[in-house]
């Protein structure tokens, strides 16, 4: 069973998680009014992944003997100045969600829960992984100029499939 503070911490992480995934929900809506849906198809499957984290860590609390809650998320925001800034601003999220799980893997340490360790671990490698994909995509929209490259990069973020790993 976690700790009080364990359970408090990963209750605000698992939060957190949802209010990533609503962050690139609202980012499939401005892509699609934008007229690029391999960009609002990517994101979906961001969305779809971020879900996942949250359920992940809910699963878990449940399956260590502890309470899951969840609480009130705050409003994403609605609109960004183009797409380079909508990634910006992803790459900007991932990194404070890379300093989150890092402060996660703190209270782990000090709280002397092993299991959780273990857990977060997971995490630890999958935020490393977010923060070098978008941080792909943002030079990809630095290089872009034309309308020409953006379409060919819309084509090719139309291909991400989000598929759950295998436990
Ligand atoms: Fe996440
Ligand atoms: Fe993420």
């Amino acid at each position: 069973m976690p700790t009080k503070r364990m359970e408090e911490a990963i209750n605000d992480q698992i939060n957190f998680e949802i209010f990533s995934a609503n962050i690139y929900l609202s980012m499939v809506s401005y892509f699609e009014s934008q007229g690029l849906p391999g960009f609002a198809n990517w994101m979906r499957a961001q969305y779809k992944e971020e879900i996942f984290h949250a359920m992940k860590m809910f699963d878990y609390v449940l399956e260590a003997g502890g309470r899951a809650t969840l609480t009130a998320i705050d409003a994403p925001p609605q609109d960004w100045d183009s797409p380079l800034a909508a990634f910006e601003n992803a790459l900007a999220h991932e990194k404070i969600v890379t300093g989150r799980i890092n402060n996660l893997m703190e209270v782990a340490q000090e709280e002397k829960d092993h299991a959780c360790q273990i857990f977060l671990q997971w995490f630890v490698s999958e935020q490393m992984e977010e923060e070098a994909t978008v941080s792909d995509i943002v030079n990809k929209l630095k290089l872009v100029s034309d309308g020409g490259a953006l379409f060919m990069l819309d084509r090719d973020l139309a291909t991400r499939v989000f598929t759950e790993p295998a436990a």
